[in-house]
């Protein structure tokens, strides 16, 4: 949520910087805004709305610069508008930073600061932290003395990069709660809240930890906690290429996202297959590889997608590996007390490892003393380095703020835990090889699932008008119809809801008529015959039904409204392939009605407030 881009170096500064605030525009979009150092003088422009409206603002000015920062903003605390939009100032107009997260006090700060004698101008929180460090440097401490004093006021979650005229060959940065990277570079230095707004000027990379800051120069950087200890970071290479991070010729990231699973897929599964026999390995569980196998009760915690590849990771864990397992919203599970004994294990699922719950979460489940692992996608992200161990799903940077590719890469990653535990019990050599076996069909399934586009197109323009759907799904196919409804609702703003099938009865049957599509997900597994009587139960009352069916199953043909045929799989594996339509119906619906399937509106990609 929200992006931050900060460069100082010998070069014209504002490409860069408009150029990060692109690649980091998926992360919030409501308005946008640079502050560029020259010659002594800081520039700020800002405008509301996306990047090209601040692009179209700039080409009316001639600014130049060596150093400067910007910020793509997703609206906390006050309206949309240019005076919200980031970078703020203090009073005099010295002191200018970025902020990403949320001061939980600045109510307070702010009355202390106004009976101090500070105007403030926006409905901000970000503005008291310009503020509050002006103060601090008004009563003769060094800007870095201030710059520690102010961050050891707030409460709340930050990251930050800050320039200042009293300093005005360094960028300040500082981070809790809210991600921030340091681009390393030759004579040049970059700050950003994630990788992808710099790679294309540096791989070499330094993570900031909560409680750290960073004073960077065009010749290098120091890196401290607020406390004032000198820390020593080790410098990170980004694997991923820039080709990731852009289009490729597709109209949107989430098409070209969708588009890539057959290889994410696999990618998910490359190098960890033992096909003789029959199991799984994962090299980054090798920590707590006792804890990982002996678990006696597992909690999934995530949230969105992740939480309903979760939900399939239920199913598989307690099917094949007989232990218990519950799955909860981080959101909940941070708050409840939930009990916790010392040889359970705690799975924390996120894509971009960054959710705001999901990291409290797994910092909950840690002070309770239980073993957490993730299973995380961003390489480097908060949560990858706070788990015990883990597992990387390598699905590559994810753009578009719907979330594809990632769900299927979570749910093969799940299957590969599920493997790796399940043989250590009761599951012979032959099943794990028979599940091995199937799993490697698995990229080419997902290609031939990619297939059903144009069938899904023509379903697309048809139902694009409904305001309401509903998915249902049974077994495994049941987060599978919760993640499809999710994915309507988000890119189209149609009302959707997913249910257990048979739930339908229990109260969603009422809204079935003529004008409500179902989509059902009725492949041919062990809970088939019971779906066909739910999809009675809906055509009897007027229901329309589109059915994602398996491949060569007729049986359905003349009882519903369209049929998807998909490849079959092992039941375990079929949301990997289920979800492929849903995803592309979801996606041709919101193109049609056209909305902006990359930047849905009130949507972020990467919830890092609470
Ligand atoms: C839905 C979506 C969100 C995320 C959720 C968790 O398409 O993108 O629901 O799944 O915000 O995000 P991560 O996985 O990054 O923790």
């Amino acid at each position: 949520m929200c992006g931050i881009v900060g460069y100082i170096g010998n070069k014209d500064v504002l490409p860069i910087l408009m150029d990060g605030l692109k690649r980091l525009e998926y992360r919030g979009y409501d308005s946008a805004g640079v502050a560029i150092l020259d010659e002594g003088k800081i520039k700020v422009i800002k405008q509301v709305g996306k990047i090209a409206a601040l692009e179209t603002e700039l080409n009316g000015n001639s600014t130049s610069g060596k150093m400067g920062i910007a910020h793509t903003r997703w609206a906390t605390h006050g309206e949309p508008n240019q005076v919200n939009a980031h970078p703020h100032t203090d009073e005099s107009g010295n002191i200018i930073l970025v902020h990403n997260g949320i001061i939980e006090n600045y109510n307070a700060l702010k009355k202390m600061l106004v009976s101090k004698g500070h105007t403030f101008h926006t409905d901000t929180d970000t503005e008291t932290v310009a503020h509050l460090i002006s103060e601090f440097f008004q009563n003769g401490t060094s800007f870095e003395e201030a710059f520690r004093a102010a961050l050891n006021e707030i409460d709340g979650t930050y990251g930050i990069a800050m320039i200042t005229k009293h300093e005005p060959e360094k960028i300040y940065c500082a981070r809790k709660g809210s991600p921030l990277v340091i681009g390393v570079g030759e004579g040049e230095n970059f700050v950003a809240s994630d990788a992808s707004a710099i790679i294309a000027h540096t791989r070499n990379v330094i993570y900031l930890e909560d409680g750290e800051i960073a004073i960077i120069s065009r010749e290098g950087f120091v890196t401290k906690t607020i406390d004032n200890k000198t820390v020593t970071k080790r410098i990170e290479k980004i694997s991923f290429d820039l080709e990731r991070i852009e289009k490729a010729g597709y109209p949107h990231f989430m098409l070209k996202e969708i588009h890539e699973q057959p290889d994410t897929v696999a990618d998910a599964m490359r190098g960890r297959l033992i096909e003789e026999e029959g199991v799984a390995k994962l090299g980054g569980l090798t920590p707590i590889l006792h804890n990982v196998l002996r678990a006696r009760k597992i909690f999934i915690t995530a949230c969105g997608t992740s939480y309903h590849a979760g939900l399939v990771g239920e199913y598989m864990l307690e099917q094949y590996c007989r232990v218990p397992v519950e799955v909860e919203y981080a959101s909940e599970f941070r708050y409840r007390d939930p009990i916790i004994e010392d040889d359970n294990l705690v799975v924390v699922i996120t894509q971009s490892g960054e959710t705001a719950d999901t990291l409290a979460a797994l910092r909950e489940a840690k002070r309770k003393g239980t073993t957490v692992m993730g299973l995380v996608n961003v390489v480097g992200s908060s949560i990858a380095r706070e788990t015990h161990g883990g597992t990387y799903i390598h699905a590559g940077p994810e753009i578009g703020v719907a979330s594809t590719k990632a769900f299927t890469s979570q749910v093969a990653a799940l299957t590969l835990l599920t493997l790796m535990i399940a043989r250590t019990k009761a599951m012979s050599a032959e099943e794990g090889r028979s599940i091995v076996k199937e799993m490697k069909t698995l990229p080419e399934k997902v290609a031939q699932a990619l297939k059903t586009d144009e069938t899904v197109k023509k379903i697309a323009e048809e139902f694009k008008e409904k305001r309401n759907f509903l998915y249902l799904g049974r077994g495994y196919n049941y987060p599978v119809a919760l993640e499809g409804a999710l994915k309507l609702k988000e890119i189209s703003y149609i009302h959707a809801e997913g249910y257990p099938a048979a739930e339908m009865k229990h109260g969603p049957i009422a809204l079935i008529d003529e004008d409500m599509p179902v989509v059902v997900i009725a492949t041919r597994d062990s809970t088939y015959e019971k779906i066909v009587s739910n999809i009675e139960e809906v055509k009897a009352r007027k229901g329309r039904v589109i059915a994602v069916v398996s491949e060569g199953d007729d049986k359905l043909d003349k009882l519903v409204d369209y049929t998807i045929p998909i490849p079959m799989t092992r039941d375990l594996l079929q949301p990997i392939i289920s979800i492929i339509p849903l995803q592309l119906l979801a996606y041709h619906i919101a193109v049609l009605r056209g909305c902006d399937v990359d930047q849905p509106r009130n949507l972020a990609k990467s919830v890092t407030v609470e």
